[in-house]
């Protein structure tokens, strides 16, 4: 496999109402764990190297505040930038020292099409050591987001990114940046906005207890335990967090070699989904209402109102 632009996505930043029971969920249900903060920023790292795998920004509403992006180095930065400049995206800044950042690095930020806030970084602190914990989130696994302007946005992430499209499908296409099935996925629903976020769990047995723990400490299981019929086959369960965001649990996300992988269809799919109820066990085939609207953003108040906080948190 190539060198890629784009080799990860660390994680997500969100804004959230009330920040204290925000760090509580994602601490004490979730399984993050603080590993610095600000006035009135939380940073949360998963067991992995990554510093951070989420941002929670306290803000009169919650949001979402976009995506932070690995690049390998400071060239492949500075290169990702010259190209962003000529694609006409929307450069927040020109790469530089992230001070301001948890972590900090090296990167710029950009808006996609839709508006939705990104951050390109190489030489982020990471931690020296994993935690040895199956039973809690290793890494950010994958960001779904629904599309506004959906065939400039995928554009974007393969032309400007360098992302491939793994498959695609009538609701949702799926893109990856690395070994994993899809980091970033979009849905062709009405945005823009977060349709939901995904943590990787190490194994079956780590994402059952995750789940079941959640479960004890009062949260409802909305989708699952239940290994998805199509792109990806991965084992996942859904919850909605405190501020409304759809949140899953997943493992053994299928691993792609781009020598080999044969792109599929959406009418591929259409004609050889494994099983039409959405669950390859037959199980996890009725998802709540509640995640629902939270997948919809209808629980969530998007980008409003949240300019202050960009700016204070995120202009680097
Ligand atoms: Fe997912």
């Amino acid at each position: 496999m190539s060198v890629r632009n784009i080799i990860a996505v660390r994680g997500l930043n969100l804004a959230v109402r009330d920040l204290e029971a925000s760090t509580k969920f994602y601490q004490n249900g979730w399984g993050l764990e603080e590993v610095s903060r600000g006035e009135g920023v939380v940073y949360l790292r998963a067991t992995g190297t990554e510093h951070h795998v989420l941002a929670l920004h306290e803000a009169p509403q919650s949001a979402f505040l976009g995506t932070r992006l690995a690049a390998p180095d400071k060239a492949t930065v500075d290169a990702i930038h010259a190209r962003a400049v000529g694609f006409g995206a929307d450069v927040i800044s020109r790469p530089h020292v992230l001070s301001a950042q948890a972590g900090g690095g090296y990167g710029f930020g950009f808006r996609t099409p839709d508006g939705i806030t990104q951050w390109v970084s190489s030489d982020v602190a990471a931690h020296q050591d994993a935690i040895d914990d199956n039973h809690r989130p290793n890494k950010f696994s994958h960001v779904v987001i629904r599309a506004a302007n959906f065939p400039t946005l995928q554009s974007f992430y393969t032309d400007l990114l360098d992302f491939r499209l793994s498959d695609e499908t009538d609701g949702i296409d799926f893109l990856r940046c690395s070994r994993d099935h899809h980091s970033v996925a979009l849905a062709k629903a009405a945005g823009p906005g977060l349709h939901h976020m995904a943590f990787e769990v190490p194994n079956l047995d780590g994402l059952m207890y995750a789940s079941g723990n959640m479960r004890t400490q009062g949260y409802d299981v909305e989708l699952g335990v239940g290994r998805h019929s199509g792109p990806g086959n991965n084992i996942f369960s859904f919850f909605v967090e405190p501020n409304g965001f759809a949140i899953e649990y997943t493992t053994e996300m299928e691993q792609v070699d781009d020598a080999t992988y044969p792109k599929r269809s959406a009418q591929w799919w259409r004609d050889n989904r494994p099983n039409k109820s959405g669950c390859a066990w037959g199980m996890a085939t009725k998802k709540s209402e509640r995640l629902l609207s939270a997948r919809a953003g209808k629980l969530v108040s998007e980008l409003n109102g949240c300019d202050a906080v960009i700016s204070k948190h995120l202009a680097g």
